[in-house]
């Protein structure tokens, strides 16, 4: 089996003499099915030559921060957003002392510091070096951060001493990443995902609509294709771009968003990030409304219940597993528990969108996720992406773990 599917890993070639090695973690996160972009440091490349490393990855190597026509063909922030794992080896001292102090002086920190990913370090040095103080103290303070840590491992040494700070073997590196990906997986599964607004006509130039930007539907989308999931995602009018590999469907009522996602069933995983209107203008006048004097300054809309797509899907004999989201400004985690209940959901994400820095149309969230058993998990205020990535991690688990 192809551990490493489809998935996009930046090898970061740091100058240590394990670097010969890394010819062969090429080839094996290839053989395990990755794509591979390599990015070299400036001693890298006097241990290893970037044509060798461009013919095993089949992509030039990226090695200059300020070379304007690799910047061009793939720029610095555009690999950081590519790579679903960057795996560092051989990680020098010297990397391990500027990642952990967070110095972008070349290509490949820069690329650690502005990743939202995975980051894995393959020590390589003389265990000496390995030994000291300081490495051990930075690579303590990386592993904090949640970095993860592949070896060294120990014995004889190209310098000829013998210790720990030996570089693991290209195979077991391959596997240690495979494993990066192991507990959070969704490969194979279809997952289906609602994200953005939803429009009610009123009229043929009015309409109802909310604040959603859609940005934590899109970012939950492509979070669950690094997973490895088949993702359908079924959006409401939003100023997003598609996320690669994603299968996208455009609507715009929840009476449309509703129909798409019964098109798209069945699904393993149903997430219900889409904020839709509860209600919609019972009719949709043909012609533009005009002000009509009748009614004095007042005027009446009558709304009727939209369908509630979740629950709907949720209430399914081939129901997925059913996770949906409570935006409230009260009351927060009463009104998601009672949600949970009400809709027959697995887990709902509860989220507070009466606080600005994390509420609709922000770039950060901070989530409780509710389960059945009323157990509550929160993930502290960061990014939607690295959100994302997290609630992704914990729905797969959850997911893999059900009877
Ligand atoms: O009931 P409320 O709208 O607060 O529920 C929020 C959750 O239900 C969200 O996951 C939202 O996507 C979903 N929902 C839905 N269809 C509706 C209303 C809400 O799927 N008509």
């Amino acid at each position: 089996m192809q551990r490493l599917y489809r998935k996009r890993i930046v090898l970061g070639v740091g100058g240590g003499i394990a670097a010969y090695k890394s010819a062969e973690l090429v080839r094996r996160l290839r053989d395990q099915g990755a794509e591979v972009r390599v990015v070299m440091t400036q001693g890298g490349r006097e241990f290893i030559t970037p044509l060798t490393l461009q013919a095993l990855s089949g992509h030039p190597v990226h090695m200059d921060l300020l070379d304007p026509a690799a910047e061009a063909a793939m720029g610095h922030i555009e690999l950081a957003k590519w790579a679903d794992l960057i795996l560092i080896a051989p990680a020098t001292a010297d990397l391990m002392a500027r990642l952990a102090q967070g110095i972008a002086n070349d290509l490949l920190t820069t690329v650690v510091l502005a990743t939202d990913a995975p980051v894995a370090l393959a020590p390589a040095m003389n265990q000496a070096m390995w030994r000291d103080e300081a490495t051990q103290a930075n690579s303590q303070l990386l592993i904090a951060r949640g970095l993860h840590m592949f070896g060294p491992a120990s014995g004889s040494q190209a310098c000829g001493d013998v210790g720990l700070g030996r570089m693991l073997e290209a195979d077991d590196l391959a596997q240690l990443a495979a494993d990066c990906f192991k507990r959070e997986s969704l490969t194979g599964r279809h997952v289906l995902i609602t994200a953005g607004p939803t429009q009610e006509n009123i009229d043929p130039v009015r309409y109802i609509t909310n604040h959603s930007s859609g940005k934590m539907g899109f970012a939950l989308a492509e979070a669950a294709v690094e997973a490895g999931a088949k993702v359908t995602l079924v959006t409401g009018p939003v100023h997003l771009p598609t996320p690669d590999r994603v299968n996208r469907i455009d609507v715009v009522s929840a009476r449309d968003m509703l129909a798409a996602c019964e098109a798209a069933m069945p699904c393993d995983l149903l997430i219900a990030a889409a904020a839709v209107a509860d209600y919609r203008p019972e009719v949709v006048a043909q012609h533009k409304l005009k002000k009509d004097p009748s009614t004095g300054d007042g005027m009446l809309l009558q709304m009727v219940r939209n369908p509630d797509i979740l629950a709907t899907l949720a209430q399914r004999e081939d129901r997925p597993f059913s996770v949906g989201f409570a935006a409230e400004t009260e009351k927060l985690l009463d009104y998601a528990a009672r949600k949970l209940k009400d809709k027959n959901l697995d887990l709902i994400v509860a989220n507070d969108v009466a606080n600005p820095t994390i509420g609709f149309n922000s770039e950060e969230n901070a989530i409780t996720i509710i389960d059945r058993d009323l157990q509550q998990n929160s993930l502290a205020q960061t990014s939607k992406g690295k959100i994302a990535r997290q609630l992704i991690a914990f729905i797969a688990e959850r997911l893999n773990n059900q009877a």
